[in-house]
């Protein structure tokens, strides 16, 4: 299978794989967590939806008042009365502990996630496979993160799973149906539409 290499390609192949995951669902209330540069936001907004903004930075927020923006750690944000999730390079930059934390809170709401995996062709210097929680993958080793727009936030190892463990997370965590963008936008990531077992509403 083809799959696009280059950050350009990467960039689009994100921004189509979104656009048509979004359109599976009819406008209503919608969070974006680890939202960084907004753009994401910003496509939600203009697709007609009323958007909440989380990021721990807001550097990088856009000043453009389609969308609500919040400066917050996710890990401290409430995320009860929303029709759907965004959670878009996030996960990646996550313990496990929030990971599992983070579907908890979640859980009853559909969420639209982008993420990187553990896989057999990782695109990032990764550690050697471990178990946390009963759950295999790798760490990413967060490096200089207070300084970095993109990193994670006050947390120096991320949990990249593998896809058996991501999926088998998310059906122990309220998520049993998620559906996979193909072709992926790298060896390593695309965007997993997870269907809730039981809907908040
Ligand atoms: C790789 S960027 C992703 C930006 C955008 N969502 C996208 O997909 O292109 C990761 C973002 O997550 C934010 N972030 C990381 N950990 C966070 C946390 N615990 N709480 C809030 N934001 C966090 C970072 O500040 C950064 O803006």
């Amino acid at each position: 299978m083809q799959r696009p290499k280059r950050p350009k390609d990467v960039s689009a192949r994100r921004h189509d794989l979104f656009d048509a995951a979004l359109r599976t669902f009819v406008p209503g209330r919608l969070v974006d967590l680890g939202a960084g540069h907004g753009g994401f936001s910003l496509r939600a907004a203009r697709a007609g939806w009323n958007v909440t903004a989380i990021d721990a930075r807001d550097e990088r927020f856009p000043k453009d008042d389609a969308v609500t923006w919040v400066r917050q750690d996710v890990r401290e944000a409430d995320l009860s009365g929303y029709d759907l999730i965004l959670c878009l390079g996030l996960w990646y930059h996550l313990t496990v502990d929030d990971q599992l934390d983070l579907l908890k809170r979640m859980s009853g709401t559909p969420v639209i996630l982008d993420t990187h995996l553990a896989t057999e062709q990782p695109t990032h210097d990764l550690s050697d496979p471990v178990e946390e929680r009963g759950y295999s993958g790798r760490f990413y080793a967060e490096k200089g993160w207070w300084n970095r727009a993109t990193a994670s936030w006050n947390n120096t190892a991320s949990f990249w799973p593998t896809p058996e463990s991501f999926y088998r997370m998310l059906a122990e965590y309220g998520y049993p149906a998620v559906f996979a963008g193909t072709p992926w936008v790298t060896t390593d990531r695309t965007f997993f539409i997870c269907t809730p077992a039981v809907a908040n509403r």
